[in-house]
């Protein structure tokens, strides 16, 4: 007999790791980029891309194996997947479960959209971008990434 949680299930259970649910759908390959997961560390990734959700109409899912990611590491995620649900698992039990929060800025991986903006000179000047509500704002010059741009202009990907 097949239940039906069997039948739910797309994505194997994991041992150890850190399952990263709840994500936006269509964003588990940036949270990958963000993180710099690519795998080359010999630890096993397993993606779902536009699964059914409770709380969400469809949503992705990351799954990394022999990796406990921190709060800091994972808060990042906030500005492309806010509704992202953080779980420690060990030895196939939850043992923490967290929301990503929104960090007060973040550095390195958006892309000032403005041509002229000194990060996108050929300056050796990493982008910083302070985080407001529904967007992020470029410290050097101003502009506005809106939080559903920000997907655009990720420089990671
Ligand atoms: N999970 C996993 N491997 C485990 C344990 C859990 O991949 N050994 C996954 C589950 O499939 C689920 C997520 O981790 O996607 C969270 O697990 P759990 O807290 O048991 O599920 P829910 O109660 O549904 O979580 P939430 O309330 O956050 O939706
Ligand atoms: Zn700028």
């Amino acid at each position: 007999m097949t239940s039906d949680a069997d039948k739910q299930l797309r994505v194997s259970k994991i041992r150890d790791g850190t399952v990263i649910d709840h994500v936006t759908a269509g964003q588990a390959l940036n949270v990958l980029a963000i993180l710099d997961i690519d795998g080359s560390g010999g630890e096993s990734v397993s993606i779902g891309i536009n699964v059914p959700s409770d709380r969400l109409a469809n949503k992705d899912i990351v799954k990394v194996e022999g990796r406990e990611l921190s709060q800091s590491e994972v808060d990042v995620l906030s500005v492309i997947a806010p509704e992202a649900t953080i779980n420690i698992v060990r030895d196939y039990e939850v043992v923490d479960k967290k929301r990503v929060e929104r960090p007060a800025e973040v550095t390195g991986i958006v892309s000032c959209p403005n041509r002229n903006c000194i990060t996108t000179a050929d300056e050796p000047v990493s982008t910083r971008f302070e985080v407001l509500s529904d967007g992020l704002r470029c410290a050097f010059c101003g502009t506005i990434v809106r939080d559903d741009e920000i997907g655009e202009h990720l420089a990671v990907a």
